[in-house]
């Protein structure tokens, strides 16, 4: 051990991350366990937090749950994982209803939830309340974690990276475990131990530099599993949500799907529809769809963004139904009931992760993962709107009991592990303004070469300009495969970044076809007979191809 490094917390789960799938882990494992979760910012803050058009639920009268299963893996091109499909709209049901129980307010209608349609859905699915599900399905979940004693929160709490014993064992031996994480509290490096550790750190928008995501998704957890050994799968499919706000000076925000759900029309400069020229099902095409005909027709009309067009509505229904987008974009000199918004794509949710069993196994002993820094395989080759709280809930449930179970088959808490070789020294760097200036700079690096190469469009020509800036961007920050150097959040979050920027183009570099989010105009068809497969990635062993 580090003799710097101050060992302060020993618990029998360690869960990191408070979205939908860390807090519903959390509820789960404390029936059987000691549970501890730590999240970065507060514990409001997260992804799940800002969601808007809901959660898809088979339960409505039309509907079933073979309907379900059926859309999901029509958006999933080919690449769903059916039993881990199955698992999730069956057991998605159950887990709604005590959402509802528990006290989530979701709009109603008569005596049902008032169920919303959004796109490539064959059916009025969507529960929701308003354009603000995240929050209630938080605030519910939140309220409730805190009323367990068995859980204890830690906020401003940053995972670094993952302790295992993986330098004890010899080649050959038992698999690595994992034994908890060094994390930054108090601007001190501690070391959580624990019996079992769920990653539940969401997703990765904010490489690139049009998201719908917040702050905290710098794709940490991805990052640091791929550091510790995980098997990473799907890296190359990240989704494009079609409509985020384009506005000078204003912040990244979501224009919801729903919002075309409740009859949006996407115009372009010049006034024209367009949807019709590019799909059959028009605004409600798949994201994927959607998204490049949006950017199409700003190249062909030269503009940098196209305008959604909802003033059909009346004031009240808008208002009613979409209160935070109304209220957002007047903050911004826009009244949506009669202004045209204008929106343009942007990076919004990762299909892919850490490769996960239905168990929410990971391949490293005592390391689970759920939530968006999964994959299970559920989303496949795209994901179908408002199907991620509900794996959220889903897989974060089964991931609480089972790393519990399995903290309860663990005798007693795990031994010091030697940590220098990924923790270093316990002092923070000091960031002096110009060193600030520079990791600034380094992230915009990073981002600008995603958005420019790696984002809604691909080639062969473009991924690899952008692997030879990342292996630029990696020398000039020095040995950075590690987090050891430093202790300052925004340079970690920047190693971070780079790593999961280098794991996107990778994958998307091997595979030589286009397939839901993934196109490439170099192999715009899909190609079934080679890529009806996935792409593995190790630390050890960059793009494998797996049968599905
Ligand atoms: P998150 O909710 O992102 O939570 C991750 C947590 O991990 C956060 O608390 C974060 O602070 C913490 N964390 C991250 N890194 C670290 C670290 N290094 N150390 C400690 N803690 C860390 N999906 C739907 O199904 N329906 C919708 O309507 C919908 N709308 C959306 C709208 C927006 C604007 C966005 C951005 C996404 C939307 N999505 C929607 C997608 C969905 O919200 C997310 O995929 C889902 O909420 C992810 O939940 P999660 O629990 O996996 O991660
Ligand atoms: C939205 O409200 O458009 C986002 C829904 C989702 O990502 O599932």
């Amino acid at each position: 051990m580090n003799s710097e490094v101050r060992l302060n917390w020993d618990t029998d789960v360690l869960i990191i991350g408070s979205g939908a799938a860390g807090l519903r882990a959390a509820l789960a494992a404390s029936e059987y366990a000691d549970v501890t979760l730590i999240t970065k910012n507060t514990v409001t803050e997260s992804n799940t937090h800002y969601a808007q058009g809901g959660i898809a639920v088979a339960m409505n009268l039309d509907d079933t749950v073979g309907l379900h299963i059926k859309d999901t893996c029509v958006a999933g091109a080919g690449l769903c994982d059916v039993a881990a499909v199955e698992m999730m709209v069956s057991e998605g049901i159950p887990r709604v209803g005590e959402l509802l129980d528990w006290g989530a307010n979701f709009d109603w209608e008569g005596t049902l939830p008032r169920f919303t349609q959004e796109a490539a859905h064959s059916r009025r699915r969507i529960v929701h309340k308003g354009d603000a599900t995240g929050r209630e399905t938080t605030d519910v979940l939140i309220q409730r974690v805190r009323n367990t004693e068995r859980i204890h929160i830690l906020q401003n709490a940053f995972a670094i990276d993952l302790l295992t014993d993986a330098d004890e064992k010899k080649s050959g031996e038992a698999s690595v475990k994992c034994y908890g994480v060094t994390a930054i509290v108090e601007e001190q490096v501690v070391c959580i131990r624990a019996k079992s550790t769920i990653l539940a750190t969401g997703g990765l928008g904010r490489v690139y530099p049009c998201t719908s995501n917040p702050q905290i998704a710098t794709g940490d957890g991805f990052a640091a599993a791929w550091r510790a050994g995980c098997e990473m799968i799907d890296m190359e499919f990240v989704q494009f949500h079609p409509t985020t706000l384009f506005l000078d000076g204003a912040p990244n925000f979501l224009i919801s799907e729903a919002v075309r759900g409740e009859g949006g029309t996407l115009l372009n400069i010049r006034g024209e529809r367009f949807m019709g020229k590019y799909h059959e099902k028009g605004e409600l095409a798949p994201r994927d769809v959607v998204s490049r005909s949006i950017q199409n027709e700003m190249y062909l009309t030269q503009f940098p963004c196209v305008y959604l067009d909802i003033t059909n509505k009346t004031t009240e229904f808008i208002h009613e139904r979409f209160p935070t987008i109304s209220a957002t974009t007047k903050r911004y000199g826009l009244d949506i009931s009669i202004d045209l918004i204008p929106v343009r794509p942007g990076a919004h949710f990762m299909m892919g992760g850490i490769r996960t069993n239905t168990d929410t196994q990971t391949n490293i002993e005592g390391l689970y993962a759920c939530g968006e820094v999964a994959c299970t395989g559920v989303h496949g080759a795209n994901r179908l709107a408002s199907n991620s709280l509900l794996e959220c809930l889903v897989y974060g449930a089964r991931a609480g009991r089972n790393a519990a179970t399995f903290a309860n088959t663990q005798r007693a808490h795990p031994p010091n592990l030697p940590i220098s070789s990924d923790v270093g020294t316990s002092a923070l760097l000091s960031t002096d303004a110009a060193a600030e200036l520079e990791i600034e700079a380094i992230k915009n690096a990073i981002r600008e070469t995603l958005w420019e190469n790696v984002s809604i469009e691909r080639s062969a020509e473009g991924l690899q300009n952008t692997l030879a800036v990342l292996q630029d961007i990696t020398e000039s920050l020095g040995d950075v495969v590690t987090c050891s150097d430093t202790k300052d959040v925004s340079t970690i979050e920047t190693v971070n970044m780079l790593n999961v920027a280098l794991l996107i183009t990778q994958s998307a570099l091997a595979r030589t076809e286009s397939r839901g989010a993934h196109y490439r105009s170099d192999f715009p068809t899909q190609d079934d007979a080679t890529w009806q497969r996935r792409i593995l990635i190790t630390r050890d062993n960059p793009a494998e191809i797996v049968p599905l």
